[in-house]
Parts: structure tokens; C-alpha cells; sequence
């Protein structure tokens, strides 16, 4: 049996072709193979366009810098998370506020975002947990009935009558809510292409946005390639053709754009993305049927309304702890099994204790992640490999009590 990696990225002869081609190509940075993949992707995602960055991070940072969120606005976004869905709403000078999960879920306690509203607030950053899209619609009701607060600043914001919703749907590429595609449901949404995603570019991401009235999606367009490329009025591209060397500075911004590199490995992905999310579904199915127990639950990627991008299995010990968990972890290590733990909650993590917010005010969290547990979930595993993992998840589990 081959060895169990946690999450390697599949990339097959076609990504592989592709990248050598570009290399070939003459041409590097973002050009055209990254334009491509972006129709690509926004078609994939039933929006009129979409970004391409190098990281979900710099997509939703950058997202918040385009909608004029700063210094003394609110942010919430839910403990159970990734540093990045918080991080960013730092960066850009604004305030963090982060809500706790619902009981018994990795999704944030949407009872508690009425009360997290303020005058100050100007964006929530819902997350989508292991690809499984949150419950927007309830979101927007919520966010709706506390439209007499909302405050906008910025004219981008005035287009909107409510807090603006900016999804970080890292895990979901491909996922769906109702109908709509992991991009269709929020206001904006960020995908990651980390090398462990589901979707790869080595590094990289893309955002979309929903069509609204007023908000002119080529001038939106434009500014994310502003601030994503120095606040340069011209590409590199447009730069190299002839006699056309002249640019100028709009503003002092950053730099954070897709290669055509990373796209050559994208547009090869994108080709064979949906087989790859049927395999996933193949190995969810499996870990369902073999692990799930009165005491052993295992995340459901699917219900009425959803389906995920099952981009990871979490698994929770009910009725055990942390402790307990580690053990399990070790035990698994020492047949060569890798296994994860998705996520610390943010107030555990040093810098967040810093900011101020405190374990003990997000029980939900705690309790979720007291006894989680994420099994390998990639489309490497065979069937043999998906079988000695069931197989010694439950000898250990069960010989360790
Ligand atoms: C929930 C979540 N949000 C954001 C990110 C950041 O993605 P990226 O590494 O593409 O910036 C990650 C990365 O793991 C994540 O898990």
C-alpha cells in the first residue's frame, strides 16, 4: 500500500503540460492563460466576473480594501475559522468581531449575529466550513432586520441597504446552497487554490460577486486589479505592447496577482474538477458508513438544501476530549496514518488573546473543536488506503476507550 499523505494536490499530466507550455510561452506573470481562468471561473460560479489573486487572503483583503472598510468599522466574522477570515479585517485597520458557532456546529450561531450588529458594522464574513455553504438566506434575513443600523461610508457600500456579506468559501469551490453555486449566494465570495485545496494553483485564489444594481462590475474589475497590482493603470501585459510603456500610479496600493503560471495549473484542474469532486463524494460515503456511530459523527456534506465541496471530513469523539482526541492522533501516527485538526477556535490562538477575545465566550467553538478530529479527504486515496484508514480509526477508538 502506497503511503497516506494528510493532503497532497493531484496533478495530473494535463496541469503539468499546461504549466511547461507557459514556461515556453514567453509570457509569465498575469497575462492570458490567468484571464482565461477567470471567465472560466466565473462561469463555473454563474457570476458576470471574477478575480484571480494569489491567495484567498488577498482576495478578501483586498475585497475589504475595495469596499472602503477601515479604521473604526465593524467585521464579524465566527470563531470557528482560519486565521485569514480575521486576519484580514486587521489589515485593513477595522474591527474584529467574532461570534461563536451554533451548538452542536461548526457554522457561526446565526441567533447571535442580530446582537453582533452595531452602527459600525459594515461587512460579516461568514465561513463554509469543510465546503459546506452557510445558510445565507437566513443570514440576509438577519442582516435585513437590522438594516435601520446599517451606515454606509463609502459609495460602494451605499449600494447596499444592509451589512455587506463577504464569504470566505476557501474550502468551497464548487459547492452549492438552493440551487446556486459557492459564489451566487453572498455579496462577494473568496475561493483559496492553497496547495491542499480541493482546486490548486500551488498558491492563489479567486473572488466573485454577485450582480447588484449601481455596481458596475468592469469598474469593480478594474479596482481589484488596481489594488492587487501596485495601483498600476496598466499590466504588465498591456504594458509590453508596442510604444505603450506609459503608466501611472493611481494610489500607493499592493501587490498580490495570479501568475500565468498558477493559472496553466488552474485551467487544468478546472478540466477535470468535477470528476475530482465525485471521488471526494466516493470517500465521504465510505468514512460515512464505516465510522459513523452513536458516539462517532461525522460531518455531512450534504442535507436538503446543500452540497459541499467536501473538501474535509471532520470528524467529532462524541462525549471525549481533547486529550483523548491527541491519542487517538498519535496512535494513528503510528501506522503511518496522518490525521488533522480542523480548527483550534480563533480566541485560543495567541494573537487573538491579545486582541482581547476570550475561550470562555465561545463555548460552541470550544466544545466543537474539544473533540474534533479530520481524517485525510483527497482524491490520492485509494479504496485500499480509505479501508486501513476505517479500519484502524475504529481498533484505535474503540482499544483506547
Ligand atoms: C477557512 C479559511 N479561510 C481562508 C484561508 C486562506 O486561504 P489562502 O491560503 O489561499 O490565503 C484558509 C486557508 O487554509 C482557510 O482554511
Amino acid at each position: 500500500m502506497n503511503k497516506i499523505i494528510f493532503s497532497p494536490p493531484d496533478i495530473s499530466e494535463i496541469e503539468i503540460e499546461n504549466v511547461v507550455e507557459t514556461l515556453k510561452s514567453g509570457w509569465l506573470t498575469t497575462g492570458p492563460r490567468t484571464k482565461l481562468l477567470e471567465e472560466k471561473i466565473a462561469e463555473y460560479c454563474h457570476t458576470s466576473k471574477a478575480v484571480c489573486l494569489n491567495s484567498a487572503t488577498a482576495c478578501m483583503e483586498t475585497t475589504l480594501r475595495l469596499l472602503g472598510v477601515g479604521p473604526g468599522d465593524e467585521v464579524i466574522t465566527t470563531a470557528y475559522t482560519y486565521t485569514a477570515s480575521c486576519s484580514v479585517i486587521v489589515h485593513v485597520g477595522a474591527t474584529p468581531v467574532i461570534v461563536d458557532t451554533g451548538k452542536d456546529s461548526y457554522e457561526i450561531d446565526y441567533d447571535a449575529i442580530a446582537d453582533a450588529i452595531t452602527e459600525k458594522t459594515k461587512v460579516i464574513i461568514p465561513v463554509d466550513i469543510a465546503g459546506m455553504m452557510c445558510d445565507y438566506d437566513r443570514i440576509i434575513r438577519i442582516l435585513e432586520s437590522k438594516k435601520a443600523l446599517y451606515s454606509p461610508s463609502t459609495p460602494i457600500q451605499k449600494l447596499f441597504d444592509r451589512v455587506i456579506i463577504m464569504a470566505d468559501s476557501a474550502h468551497g469551490f464548487g459547492a452549492s446552497y438552493k440551487g446556486k453555486m459557492s459564489g451566487e449566494a453572498a455579496d462577494f465570495t473568496s475561493f483559496s487554490f492553497h496547495a491542499v485545496k480541493n482546486f490548486t494553483t500551488g498558491e492563489g485564489g479567486a473572488v466573485v460577486w454577485r450582480d447588484r444594481e449601481g455596481l458596475d462590475n468592469d469598474e469593480v474589475y478594474r479596482t481589484y486589479q488596481l489594488l492587487s497590482l501596485h495601483g498600476q493603470n496598466k499590466d504588465a501585459l498591456a504594458k509590453t505592447r508596442l510604444g505603450a510603456w506609459e503608466y501611472d500610479i493611481i494610489e500607493p496600493y499592493y501587490k498580490c496577482n495570479m501568475t500565468d503560471i498558477m493559472a496553466a495549473i488552474g485551467l487544468g484542474q478546472l478540466n477535470r474538477y468535477e470528476g475530482l469532486l465525485a471521488r471526494r463524494k466516493e470517500i465521504v460515503e465510505a468514512y460515512t458508513k464505516g465510522i459513523s456511530s452513536d458516539t462517532v459523527s461525522v460531518f455531512r456534506h450534504e442535507d436538503d438544501d446543500r452540497r459541499s465541496s467536501m473538501h474535509l471530513c471532520l470528524v467529532r469523539l462524541l462525549g471525549k476530549d481533547r486529550e483523548f482526541c491527541n491519542e487517538v492522533i498519535v496512535k494513528m501516527a503510528e501506522k503511518e496514518i496522518p490525521l488533522n485538526v480542523h480548527y483550534k477556535p480563533l480566541p485560543l490562538h495567541t494573537a487573538y488573546k491579545k486582541l482581547g477575545f476570550d475561550i470562555k465566550d465561545y463555548p460552541n467553538a470550544y466544545a466543537m473543536y474539544e473533540n474534533e478530529i479530520t481524517l485525510p479527504l483527497h482524491t490520492k486515496l485509494d479504496d485500499e488506503q480509505v479501508k486501513y484508514i476505517i479500519n484502524n480509526f475504529n481498533e484505535v477508538v474503540s482499544s483506547l476507550g
